[in-house]
């Protein structure tokens, strides 16, 4: 335990931010629930932090009798099993972290008796419906790592960040980022692998168009084990589309592409749900105003023979919109403003726009 001459004395923190991710080749099905291991293989781009990211402190003390979690300020159970799991698997990778000027000394063994407060905030109202559980369990388990003094690679670490969220595995690291779906049944290897860092693609300007700020009826978790129960596309989806569209969404980003990444993405965001359609009973989390959106590009890429602009949507009817380039963002935002007029009883209720859109990886 620490040497401090009272024990009680001291805390030890340690703070980290991970920004949310969008995924260009969706992830959708399980094959294990509780260790959440997912049926295919996805991409996502790392956001910008500015926009949509936790931050998250997490303290040590010898004073604090449970662990306890605040989120916005607000406290809340930590007695789920996917924050068990997260607390879990960080703890049993701790190692000795010693201050020497402040003369604590924290014993590896310590860390099983020691209890943390973890307060975390999103930048984002987390009723906006924009995802928060990516950006969030990924910075919960970095935050820890970091407390923890935890050696292992960010590869390893993005591999129990997946086991409070899958999709949280892909915010620990910026730009491109790939989840391989894995071979072992013990899940070791579904993990993140950055595919481009985030200097490889600077000029790609991403906007979100808030939709609906109303939290989703059918949350991904229990969206997808319906699915998986009840599709006949799902299969196909994932044995035969998606192995063949991640190879080439590698391609499309390793060359900059853009016509073939917007392609490829476009074609994913509609896949996914379609095989949402496909279950029974179908989900639909897409709304009126989203396909008027998707129109609105569709028409678009088609006048000029190329694609202009990318759109993604997720389990809820907000659009994320990639442009390649500034100047092909700001024409996209008239032809949104002119068909969803601020001042009227617009559909759109905000734009969440990344600046830089692509960012460092969790720190
Ligand atoms: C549509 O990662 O939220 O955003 O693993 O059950 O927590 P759980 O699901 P979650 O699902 C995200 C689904 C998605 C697609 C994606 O991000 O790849």
């Amino acid at each position: 335990m620490a040497e401090k001459g009272s024990e009680s004395e001291w805390v030890v923190m340690a703070t980290g931010r991970s920004p949310t991710n969008i995924a260009v080749i969706k992830y959708w099905g399980k094959r294990d629930e509780d260790l959440i291991l997912p049926i295919n293989d996805s991409i996502s781009l790392t956001l910008d932090p500015l926009h949509l990211s936790a931050t998250t402190t997490a303290a040590v003390s010898p004073t604090f009798s449970r662990d306890r979690m605040w989120l916005n300020g607000k406290e809340i159970p930590l007695s789920g099993e996917r924050y068990q799991k997260c607390l879990r698997e960080i703890r049993k990778r701790a190692n000795e972290v010693s201050d020497e000027k402040k003369r604590i000394k924290i014993k590896k063994e310590d860390w099983d008796r020691l209890h943390v407060h973890i307060s975390s905030y999103n930048n984002f109202p987390t009723a906006a419906g924009l995802a928060s559980s990516a950006a969030g369990f990924a910075c919960l388990v970095f935050t820890l790592a970091k407390l923890m003094n935890v050696k292992e690679d960010l590869g390893q670490i993005s591999s129990i960040a997946r086991q409070g969220s899958g999709s949280a595995c892909r915010s620990l690291f910026g730009g491109f980022v790939k989840w391989t779906m894995g071979n072992n049944a013990d899940g070791s290897d579904s993990l993140a692998i950055q595919l481009a860092d985030e200097e490889h693609w600077t000029d790609l300007v991403v906007i979100i168009a808030v939709v609906s700020s109303k939290q989703k009826e059918t949350s991904s978790t229990s969206g997808m084990r319906e699915t998986v129960q009840t599709s006949a596309l799902i299969k196909h989806r994932a044995e035969t589309v998606v192995p063949a569209r991640v190879l080439k969404m590698e391609e499309a980003i390793a060359n900059r592409d853009f016509a073939s990444f917007a392609k490829l993405a476009c074609a994913d965001s509609n896949q996914f749900h379609a095989v949402c359609l496909d279950t029974s009973p179908p989900i639909f989390y897409m709304n009126d105003t989203s396909h008027r959106i998707i129109n609105l590009v569709e028409k678009w890429n088609h006048s000029e023979g190329t694609p202009q602009v990318a759109y993604t949507f997720d389990a809820g009817p907000n659009a994320v919109l990639i442009s390649p380039n500034r100047k092909t963002a700001a024409l996209l935002m008239q032809r949104l403003l002119y068909q969803f007029p601020p001042n009227q009883e617009s559909d759109l209720t905000s734009f969440v726009v990344g600046d830089k859109s692509i960012l460092q990886d969790a720190g």
